[in-house]
C-alpha cells in the first residue's frame, strides 16, 4: 500500500465512515429507527447533506434531476471518460445505516483523500449517491442508478405510492423534471467502470473471518403483487365449509412459496408484505394483499420457481373458490461482475494482507444496471451481528471500513495505471 501514499492516516478512513453514517443515520421519516424513502423530506435532507460533504471534499457537485447527488473529482483532461464509484442514500423501513450509504461514504472518502494528495487521474472519479434502489415507496427499485445507466422505465412515472401519489406528481413536487430524465443516461465511451462497496448482508465474511470479499455475480429477482379475492363474511355465521377465505388462500401460498423455493440452492422466495385491508376479528378476510420476490443467481431455476408458483395460484383458486391476481412489477437478470474489475479488486485486497475471497450476492445492487453498458464489480464488506441487514441490527466495525477504503483506492489507482 505505499504506492497509495495512506500509510501515514490508518484506521482515520474507517472511523470518518462510521462518524459520517451516523450524521446521516438523524434524518428519518419515523421518530424510532432509520426510515429514509424517495423523496420523503428525510431523503431531501439526506441529499442536501451528501451534496455538502462532496462540496467540503472539493468535488464539483451536482443533484440531478432525479435526485441522484453527484460529485466528480475530475481529470486533468475534460474529455477523460468517468470511473463511477457509487452506492444508494435510501433506505428500508426500520434500516440499518450502511446499506447503501457505506458505499456512498467509502466513494466521497476515497475521492476527498486523492485531492488531499493532489494526485490527478486519468479518468473523472464520479462519486454518485443514488436517490432510490430499495424500492419501498414506489415498489420499483433502481430508479436513480436506471436513469444514469439509460435503462429508466418511463411507465414507473404512473406508479403510485401507498397514498395513491404518481411518481411523476411525487417529482414535481420535489421540483424535479421527469423530461429531463433521459438526458441522464451514461454513454458506454464515456465510462472507464463501474464499483460499488457494500456490506454483505449476510454471513459468509463474517463465518471467514475476513473484513472484505469481491462479489463475483450478483443475483436476479423477479417482484410481484398479488391480490386474492375471497367472499367477506361474518366470523360467527358462515359454516368453515362455505368459506371463500383470502387469508387462508394466502397462508396456502406463502407455505407453497417457502416449500419451493427451498428446492434449489441459490433460489429463495419471500412474501415480504402480507395485509388483510380493513381486516376485524370478527370478517372472514375478503381480500388479502402480498408482495412476491423470487431470486436466484441463475436466471432459469427462478423462472421454472415462478411458474410452478403460477401454477399453484391456479390450484388454489380451483380449490378455494378465490380469485388470485398477480401482477409483476419487477424484472431483473442476474449478473455477471467484471473479471478484470474482480482481478483488480482481488488485486488490491491482497495487497492489504487479506484472502481474496469472491463471493456472489444475493440482494440486488445498483450495479446491476451498468452491467451490460460498462464493466462492474462491487466489494463487500463483513457484515457483524450474524450477517444481518434490513434491520436496525445491521453493523460493521471501523477497521473493516478502512480496510474496504484502503483497498478501494488501491484499486482506483491501479486502474489509474492501466488506463
Ligand atoms: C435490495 O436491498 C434488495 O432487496 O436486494
Ligand atoms: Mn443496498
Ligand atoms: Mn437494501
Amino acid at each position: 500500500m505505499q504506492r497509495t501514499g495512506v500509510g501515514a492516516e490508518s484506521g482515520g478512513f474507517g472511523q470518518r465512515i462510521m462518524e459520517l453514517a451516523d450524521r446521516l443515520a438523524h434524518w428519518s421519516e419515523s421518530s424510532d429507527g432509520l426510515t429514509c424513502t424517495y423523496l420523503s423530506p428525510a431523503h431531501r435532507t439526506v441529499a442536501a447533506q451528501i451534496r455538502d460533504l462532496m462540496r467540503e471534499a472539493g468535488l464539483t457537485t451536482e443533484i440531478d434531476t432525479v435526485a441522484n447527488v453527484i460529485g466528480r473529482y475530475p481529470a486533468a483532461d475534460s474529455a477523460a471518460p468517468a470511473l463511477i464509484v457509487a452506492s444508494h442514500y435510501d433506505t428500508v423501513r426500520n434500516a440499518g445505516r450502511y446499506d447503501g450509504r457505506l458505499g456512498v461514504l467509502t466513494a466521497l472518502i476515497l475521492a476527498e483523500h486523492l485531492g488531499r494528495l493532489g494526485r490527478k487521474l486519468p479518468f473523472h472519479l464520479d462519486v454518485i449517491a443514488f436517490s432510490e434502489e430499495e424500492g419501498v415507496r414506489f415498489s420499483s427499485s433502481f430508479l436513480g442508478s436506471s436513469a444514469v445507466a439509460g435503462r429508466f422505465d418511463a411507465k414507473l412515472l404512473e406508479r403510485r405510492d401507498a397514498q395513491g401519489v404518481t411518481l411523476a406528481a411525487a417529482m414535481a413536487e420535489a421540483g424535479l423534471d421527469a423530461t429531463k430524465i433521459p438526458a441522464l443516461a451514461r454513454r458506454r465511451d464515456g465510462l472507464v467502470g463501474y464499483l460499488e462497496v457494500h456490506i454483505e448482508q449476510g454471513p459468509v465474511l463474517l463465518e471467514e473471518g475476513l473484513p472484505v470479499g469481491i462479489v463475483s455475480a450478483i443475483t436476479g429477482s423477479v417482484r410481484s403483487m398479488v391480490t386474492i379475492t375471497g367472499t367477506a363474511g361474518h366470523a360467527g355465521t358462515v359454516p368453515m365449509a362455505r368459506r371463500h377465505d383470502a387469508a387462508a388462500a394466502a397462508a396456502e401460498l406463502v407455505l407453497y412459496v417457502e416449500k419451493r423455493c427451498a428446492q434449489a440452492p441459490t433460489l429463495v422466495g419471500t412474501v415480504g408484505k402480507l395485509v388483510v385491508p380493513n381486516g376485524a376479528i370478527n370478517i372472514i378476510p375478503g381480500r388479502c394483499e402480498l408482495t412476491l420476490d423470487v431470486r436466484s443467481g441463475d436466471d432459469a431455476t427462478r423462472d421454472a420457481a415462478m411458474s410452478d408458483i403460477l401454477s399453484e395460484m391456479e390450484r388454489i383458486t380451483a380449490r378455494r373458490g378465490v380469485t388470485i391476481d398477480s401482477q409483476e412489477v419487477q424484472r431483473t437478470a442476474a449478473v455477471q461482475c467484471s473479471a478484470r474489475l474482480q482481478k483488480v479488486l482481488a488485486d488490491a485486497v491482497v495487497g492489504a494482507g487479506v484472502k481474496p475471497r469472491h463471493l456472489p450476492s444475493g440482494a440486488g445492487h445498483d450495479a446491476m444496471m451498468f452491467s451490460g453498458l460498462t464493466d462492474v464489480a462491487m466489494l463487500f464488506v463483513r457484515c457483524g451481528n450474524g450477517g444481518v441487514s434490513h434491520s436496525p441490527r445491521e453493523i460493521i466495525t471501523a477497521e473493516d471500513a478502512d480496510v474496504a477504503a484502503r483497498v478501494m483506492l488501491d484499486a482506483v489507482l491501479r486502474l489509474a495505471e492501466t488506463s
